[in-house]
């Protein structure tokens, strides 16, 4: 649906509902890390990426601004730049203004909020380029503006790990997705977050400060104003361990006591001490990062990383 020039495909109720029951019915329980993101959720998110424990955001803007100039001529002039989330925007703004000459901005964002603050801000920043929001789940399908001015190629832009989020099969289908989008001669541009001592890790996910703990609470609070679910915010914790063997950081709200959520008429019952999965956020190495790419039919162009190797920006392009 078209709303004041931004394409609206916000996931109804209905669909957030069926997703939430299909989600505590299995076993383990998980909810879906997507619905993180409401206006309140983009807002945690914006503080995490400013805690001192959260090394990522500030290690990807200052690995994108040491290689910009490598990163636009990889790229070349008259790009359309599409990215999947559009957070604040502050890589964008790097990215937009380092890059040559683009045509066209295309943010796919599920928080609608997000989405109108960032377009906002870079359409006042960069009045040259057009600015083609979508607001849309970009797991899901949806078709990609075409801009006025004919582009010279397609840049999907997928900074922060978010690919990190999805488990296996999922990152291949987005990565597959990304490339069907981009065509024949696009390019993907990913940030992801790398393999590291898991102290560090672990602290990035359980900042000081418990915001991290609130965002993922703030998941709760969202389902229980927008499904009517009844989850008592009190009555779980939320948990990050670094899973080595499978190198990601596993977030579960767990139940600090025997309970029942009622959600869209039916009963879930927690026992004490009872795990729900709500996120997973995967780290890379480059060679785990060019074999998820294979699988999804791309290959590794270029492969930048902070002069720690906490971060890597990895250029893809079809195989
Ligand atoms: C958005 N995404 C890459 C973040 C991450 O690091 O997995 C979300 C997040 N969850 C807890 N802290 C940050």
């Amino acid at each position: 649906m078209e709303r004041g020039g931004l394409v609206d495909l916000q996931p109804t109720p209905a669909r957030i509902l069926a997703d939430v029951v299909q989600g505590l019915s299995a076993t383990p329980k998980r909810l879906p890390s997507k619905y993180f993101y409401d206006a309140r959720g983009s807002a945690l998110f914006e503080r995490i990426t400013r805690q001192p424990e959260y090394y990522l955001t500030a290690t990807e803007l200052a690995l994108l601004q040491a290689r910009m100039a490598d990163i636009a001529a990889a790229i070349g002039a008259g790009a359309h730049v599409v990215e999947y989330g559009s957070g604040s925007g502050r890589k964008t703004e790097l990215l937009l203004g380092g890059l040559d000459a683009p045509v066209a901005y295309t943010p796919v964002e599920i928080s609608r909020s997000a989405l109108e603050h960032s377009v906002a801000r870079l359409g006042a920043l960069f009045p040259e380029i057009e600015m083609l929001p979508v607001c849309a789940d970009f797991t899901g399908p949806f078709a990609l503006p075409v801009p006025a001015r004919a582009p010279a190629r397609t840049l999907l832009f997928f900074p922060g790990s978010t690919l990190g989020n999805f488990d296996g099969p999922q990152s291949v289908a987005l990565l597959r997705g990304m490339r069907d989008a981009a065509g024949a001669d696009g390019r993907a541009l990913i940030g992801l977050d790398l393999d590291k001592d898991p102290r560090r890790l672990e602290a990035a996910y359980n900042d000081a400060a418990g915001v991290t703990a609130e965002f993922t609470l703030n998941l709760l609070a969202r389902l229980n104003r927008e499904i009517g679910s009844d989850f008592d915010l009190g009555g779980f914790a939320h948990r990050a361990v670094y899973a080595r063997e499978r190198m990601r950081i596993e977030t579960d709200l767990v139940s600090l006591r025997a309970q029942t959520v009622r959600v869209g008429g039916r009963t879930f019952a927690f026992a004490p001490g009872e795990a729900m999965a709500v996120e997973i956020s995967q780290k890379y190495t480059r060679d785990s990062a060019a074999a998820l790419a294979a699988q999804a039919g791309l290959a590794l162009r270029a492969w930048w990383t902070d002069p720690q190797g906490d971060f890597a920006l990895a250029l893809l392009a079809p195989a």
